[in-house]
């Protein structure tokens, strides 16, 4: 069986296939019992939101018992190893695991020890492939093509795994994406030549179809320089005035949680017809709804990936 870990490992007809599998799971009535009998486990070493919902709920509407760990209610506080949790989740037979966790690398050394597919639902500043999956659709969606869009991506780069996988698909799928982020958060992204790297927001959404926005993640900012909320709200938050500089349909994405008045002005948020955040929701049901299929698939017995 193959794992989801990373953006990295999908070729881009991979992608694209898993983009069209989603686009079937579009929809609200949307439901399947193709899961019927498989348990999925959510291992969540992290907090989310979004993402630990979203593969719960993806998971039963395709018929599957659902359980989810959350680390504050597990023995993991009692001082269990990362590797002996995943022996002991492996022992229960699920046909999926989906991994959140707090150090780069985590979920990768889960998946080698254990017998089922491994979906990596984050993975410290490293990848978070299901979300760079459900950021291409919405664009696809929205714009009706990848390839050729200019994608400005920022804030705190250096800190986001959103960013990296985003960065990579995107990049695959042919769009031209930029880095726009102060000199000391925009990470190694100076150094990857298929991204070009701004640390003017006004120059970085010079014409651009997309902006994606990042928050600040503080609980990663261990030692290095930390801004004051007001003062990258005056030069990275974006609000209305500053998206003048993009193209005039440009739309607006933001992986969530959202930090308003910090990476973003409300007024932006609340944008029903630029903003797209509650269709990034949206589309991560369908993104996980069909990496679940189609990674459980030789599970299942039925031709797969
Ligand atoms: N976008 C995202 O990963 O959100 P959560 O941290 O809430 O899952």
């Amino acid at each position: 069986h193959r794992h989801l870990l990373g953006v990295a490992g999908l070729a881009p007809w991979e992608a694209v296939w898993l983009l069209d599998e989603a686009e079937g799971w579009i929809g609200r009535a949307k439901r399947s019992d193709i899961l019927r009998g498989c348990t999925i486990i959510n291992a969540f070493f992290e907090n989310s939101t979004r993402t630990l919902l979203s593969f719960e709920i993806a998971g039963k509407r395709l018929g599957a018992d659902v359980v989810n760990m959350t680390v504050g209610a597990s023995s993991v506080k009692k001082g269990e190893t990362l590797l002996d949790t995943a022996l002991t989740l492996n022992a229960m037979h699920p046909q999926a695991l989906v991994i959140r966790h707090g150090a780069s690398g985590a979920v990768q050394l889960i998946s080698e020890k254990v017998d089922c597919p491994v979906l990596n639902a984050g993975d410290g500043r490293h990848e978070h492939p299901t979300q760079a999956l459900l950021d291409a659709l919405t664009i696809r969606r929205r714009k009706g093509r990848i390839e050729g869009l200019t994608v400005a991506i920022c804030g705190d780069i250096l800190h986001s795994r959103v960013a990296r996988s985003n960065f990579a698909l995107l990049g695959s799928l042919g769009a031209k994406v930029r880095a726009v982020a102060p000199p000391t958060l925009l990470g190694d992204a100076v150094d990857r030549l298929v991204v070009d790297c701004f640390t003017s927001m006004d120059e970085g959404l010079a014409d651009a179809d997309v902006v994606m926005m990042l928050r600040l993640q503080r609980e990663r900012m261990t030692g290095g320089y930390v801004p004051s909320p007001r003062e990258y709200f005056r030069f990275y938050g974006l609000t209305a005035d500053r998206l003048k500089h993009a193209k005039a349909d440009v739309l607006v994405m933001h992986p969530g949680p959202m930090n308003r008045g910090v990476e973003i002005d409300s007024a932006v948020a609340d944008d029903i017809v630029r903003s797209g955040v509650t269709e990034q929701v949206e589309m991560g049901v369908a993104v996980r709804m069909a990496c679940l299929d189609v990674l459980t698939r030789n599970q299942r017995g039925v031709a797969g990936w």
